[in-house]
């Protein structure tokens, strides 16, 4: 078989990821402090994959090619690929078509995570030589998924798009191995209800053409990162998985658990409990930042309180009463109590920002 190239998706609207996504590709949003996009770069990195092409979005192409540059710093070579617009999955195969020519290809969504990495699926293919292979995992909510049906072989015989009455709960998951048949397929297929050329339906045409695809079920934990919820819950799997190490300034603060405090980081009268990461130059005063909370380089916290939060560079939190939760904070947001009068809450938020109080 030739070498494999990758293809990840990067490109897309991001709506459900609102108002992050109106200054911001969605996969850029750091899980962990580091953009999701990196996590996927370098699962294909690790399985030898060096020629990677990467769809992106006109909108938003700039800052990811600005972020990962010409992938020299994964070990890896990068291809942008511009998709004028976000006109499906098969679509964005068929934009890249020149780019794969005829190497068989891994595509990745670039908003996905995947714990196991794809070095066994990527020897899987290798030595099976199947037309596709696409990665399945049992979910408790079929209904919401492309749902797979097997075959008595074990090949995959259906795939449908969201079933009202799932036969299986094997769930698509972002990441396929595909020959070059699939470009034929795509070519075959028209656009679906909601305007896009669909990769199940393509697969499914390389089914209907009797050509093999293969399922592989993942064992570790995958994560589509669309929205917030998905998100902070990336967040929690990655942070669980975090090594200790304190390069910060600690003064009269403590830390407990697996912690990362990075270069430049200051804490005063802090309480860290881990899993949770500091980014380089953050300040915390008299603040306690409680598991699984990433909170990004050059953030101030000051008389308050955050936790199973994600928080972006150059934002500050300061005198609040309750404690954060669950919260994804953009780019230098500001977030305060202020002591002058009337007592009333005081807001400029951004269009879709969602704002709870209790
Ligand atoms: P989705 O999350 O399915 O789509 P989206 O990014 O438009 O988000 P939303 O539904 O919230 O509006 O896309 C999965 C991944 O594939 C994501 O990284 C974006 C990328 N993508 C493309 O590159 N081109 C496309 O045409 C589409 C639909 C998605």
């Amino acid at each position: 078989m030739k070498p494999l190239k990758g293809l990840i998706l990067s490109g897309g609207k991001g709506t459900r990821l609102r108002p992050i996504t109106y200054t911001s590709a969605k996969q850029l949003v750091p899980v962990a402090n580091k953009p999701v996009l990196f996590y996927g770069i370098e699962a294909l990195a690790d399985a030898d994959i060096d020629e990677i092409g990467i769809i992106i979005a006109p909108e938003t192409g700039a800052e990811i090619r600005a972020a990962a540059g010409d992938g020299s710093r994964f070990g890896v070579s990068i291809t942008y690929i511009e998709q004028h617009a976000p006109l499906g999955l098969a679509h964005a195969v068929l934009t890249a078509e020149d780019f794969l020519g005829d190497s068989p290809f891994v595509m990745y969504l670039g908003d996905n995570l995947l714990r196991d990495g794809v070095v066994e699926l990527v020897e899987t293919f290798r030595t099976q030589s199947p037309d596709a292979l696409i990665l399945l995992t049992p979910v408790s909510d079929p209904e919401n998924y492309g749902v797979a049906e097997l075959d008595p072989d074990g090949r995959v015989a259906r795939l449908v798009e969201k079933p009202k009455q799932p036969k299986t709960n094997l769930a698509l998951v972002g990441v396929y191995m595909f020959t070059p048949s699939i470009f034929e397929a795509a070519r075959a297929i028209e656009p679906s209800g909601r305007g896009e050329l669909e990769i199940t339906d393509a697969i499914q045409h390389l089914v209907d053409k009797r050509l093999r695809v293969d399922p592989h079920i993942v064992s570790g934990w995958w994560k589509d990162t669309g929205q917030v919820a998905d998100m902070l819950e990336a967040n929690h799997l990655i942070l669980d998985d975090l090594e200790e190490r304190v390069e910060g300034e600690l003064v009269d603060s403590r830390v407990d658990g697996r912690v990362v405090i990075e270069r430049g980081a200051r804490l005063e009268r802090a309480t860290v409990r881990g899993p949770a990461i500091i980014g380089a130059g953050a300040q915390l005063v008299d603040a306690y930042v409680g598991p699984y909370t990433a909170i990004g380089p050059d953030v101030r916290i000051e008389r308050a309180e955050v936790e199973y939060s994600i928080v972006l560079e150059g934002s500050s939190i300061e005198k609040l009463d309750g404690r954060i939760e669950a919260s994804l904070i953009g780019r230098n947001v500001a977030v305060r109590r202020s002591d002058g009068l009337p007592r009333a809450y005081r807001f400029v938020a951004g269009d879709n920002a969602e704002i709870v109080i209790l």
